[in-house]
């Protein structure tokens, strides 16, 4: 072989090495998903497989092309810096209520952090594509429509299942309504399990967690609150869309703090008193009290006649007085793994309102207007297994 010839391959192995060693964009491994949607913005939560530094760029869903025209970018910030890591939680804001938005998510790698004074930095580009149907909620709105499902237990395939058929354009948001997951101990499989079964869906559909007592458990439990935002940051808050007030609430662990089960690590007592109080005041707010219906979403329901473990019980001698104070018109829950309907002050109960309680099996389709509301629940094959309507 020619000396010529050898500098020839020699050259074609640099070139390609070159290639391959070249720094890519980063990559996406969860989300994104939308979190906290109100009139007026919503926020972009995904995590990326390298550390990257983020942002968000938002435009109208109006068909205009996204490339144009200077589109706003919204940052993920802490006291003026913008924050690089692998967890991105990008609060997007000024939007307009009831109106439809598109984003796409603009990202470059971090290849050296080292030094204080010079990052290193990949090339930059967009790592989401362009994604559409974002919606923004409005207290106006004629209606409100979601569908919810709950007590998942890391199913993917029951969750995809029931989550398949569904379209964007027919929900203002959908509700996971506690135990998508049975513990934490890592964040990454909660994540996979949480938002990878309905992954399409959630990218654009904004989803409302109510978190469910097994989602406490686990060594990274505490990682939980950084994959969800609301208007509280707590996982108990309040909202509105159309003639609906929607009081998300939390009972915490089922069994009582000093249960073996939880190991000196619960303090579950100290959580809900808080939370009470914060019902106590949340309740009287202008947005809540001027809704046509006002309903409940809680993992644990206020029922005293079914397996009323400690948690339970609790909640019916505490939270439930305060609902039926302030005219709850419905609940809707889960945790028992079987469809329980609870109509008002009949067979002892204490409850004002009706209380649905869904299985882990089924969807529960959820519609009001001014004068109805109309929830239907449907198996796995779709079919219609059970429907309430309640009218003013
Ligand atoms: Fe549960």
């Amino acid at each position: 072989m020619t000396t010529k010839r050898i500098l020839f391959i020699l050259s074609g192995l640099i070139a390609c090495t070159l290639v391959l060693a070249q720094p890519k964009r980063p990559s996406i491994q969860y989300g994104p998903w939308i979190q906290n949607v109100t009139g007026d913005g919503f926020t972009v939560v995904f995590k990326t497989a390298e550390p990257s530094l983020a942002f968000v760029e938002v435009a109208p869903d109006d068909g205009s092309s996204m490339y144009n025209t200077e589109r706003p970018q919204f940052y993920q910030t802490v006291a003026g810096r913008r924050v690089h890591g692998t967890m991105h939680r990008i609060r997007v804001s000024g939007l307009q209520p009831g109106t439809a938005y598109r984003y796409r998510i603009i990202g470059k790698t971090a290849l050296d952090d080292s030094y204080a004074y010079g990052i290193v930095w990949g090339p930059e580009g967009n790592i989401s594509g362009e994604i559409s149907g974002i919606k923004t909620l409005d207290q106006s709105a004629p209606e409100c429509r979601f569908s919810m499902v709950n007590d998942m237990h890391g199913h993917f395939g029951r969750f995809s299942g029931l989550t398949k058929s569904l379209k964007p354009s027919d929900l203002d948001f959908f509700v996971m309504n506690g135990d998508i997951v049975s513990y934490v101990n890592s964040i990454d499989t909660m994540m996979k399990y949480t938002f990878g079964p309905a992954k399409d869906l959630l990218k654009s559909v904004p989803s409302i967690y109510v978190r469910g007592n097994h989602e406490s458990r686990g060594r990274e439990f505490d990682k939980v609150p950084g994959l969800f935002d609301s208007p509280t940051g707590q996982f108990y808050y309040m909202f509105r869309q159309g003639p609906c007030a929607f009081l998300v609430l939390d009972g915490g662990e089922d069994k009582p703090d000093s249960s073996g089960e939880y190991f000196g690590t619960a303090d579950f007592d100290a959580y809900r008193a808080a939370e009470l109080e914060w019902l106590k005041q949340a309740v009287k707010d202008p947005a809540f009290t001027s809704a046509r219906w006002r309903v409940a979403l809680i993992h644990i329901p206020t029922i005293s006649h079914v397996t009323p473990w400690y948690c339970q019980q609790w909640l019916c001698d505490n939270v439930l007085p305060v609902l039926n104070g302030a005219g709850v018109d419905l609940m809707l829950s889960g945790h028992h793994h079987r469809y329980i309907y609870v109509d008002p002050r009949q067979d002892g109960n204490q409850n004002d309102f009706p209380i649905i309680v869904n299985s882990n099996v089924d969807r529960l389709d959820f519609k009001a207007d001014d004068k109805h509301l109309d929830v239907k629940v449907v198996d796995a094959h779709g079919k219609e297994i059970h429907a309430h309507s309640y009218s003013k």
